[in-house]
């Protein structure tokens, strides 16, 4: 998606450990307005896909997923990182952070992921998908069906792209990052 990599290119910054800083429009910082023309643009590209729930995870996937869900019309779940203390109800799956070197819990209420539900995962970062399968996981648990998965930036150099098509999961990226060499962005 050209506004997205063309945004990626003017405030995206190389972090040492091949980490790319959007904290000025995705994560701490957000452009509204890229973030509606992403949501456009996940909406265009599951257009014939069958979807009654969005699914995100805490934090920064929240954001694009309301959009998503806003225009789609459809209700917007966020997986938790943090076991509520009534966990009754809770579907919970493990999932290791490369980045921050540990794994933690995330959960979501059976109420509010059931069988049968048609689900589109939407996220902003799509590295080695560690977080991406443990969603997969609590949707398999809960019965319901995962439809696709959408990233506002997969990092191409990392395996969990890969990895998810293999599985045949329909993932859709609006920018993908080939490289962070040598403190430069290579979009594909
Ligand atoms: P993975 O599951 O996606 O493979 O990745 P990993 O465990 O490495 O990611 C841990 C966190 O770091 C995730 O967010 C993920 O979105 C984010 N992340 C991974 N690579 C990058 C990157 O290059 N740049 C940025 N800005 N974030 C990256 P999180 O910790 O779960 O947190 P939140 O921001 O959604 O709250
Ligand atoms: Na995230
Ligand atoms: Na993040």
């Amino acid at each position: 998606m050209k506004a997205l990599k063309e945004r990626i290119l003017k405030d995206g910054k190389c972090l040492d450990g091949g980490i790319l800083k959007v904290d000025n429009f995705i994560n701490h910082q957000m452009d509204p307005i890229l973030m509606k023309s992403m949501a456009v643009e996940f909406v265009r590209r599951f257009a014939s896909t069958d979807i009654n729930k969005i699914l995100t995870i805490e934090a920064s996937g929240i954001a694009p997923a309301i959009l998503v869900g806003y225009l789609l019309e459809l209700p917007v779940v966020f997986a938790k990182k943090k076991v509520p203390s009534t966990m009754d109800n809770m579907l919970s799956t493990k999932v290791f952070s490369f980045t921050k070197n540990r794994t933690y819990d995330v959960c979501v209420s059976k109420d509010y992921l059931r069988p049968g539900d048609k689900v589109l995962f939407i996220d902003d970062f799509l590295a080695n998908g560690n977080a991406a399968k443990g969603i997969l996981d609590l949707v398999e648990q809960a019965g319901a069906e995962l439809v696709g998965m959408g990233f506002l930036i997969e990092k191409g150099f990392q395996a969990g792209g890969n990895e998810l098509r293999k599985m045949g999961i329909h993932v859709e990226s609006l920018a993908i990052i080939d490289s962070l060499d040598n403190n430069k962005i290579t979009l594909r």
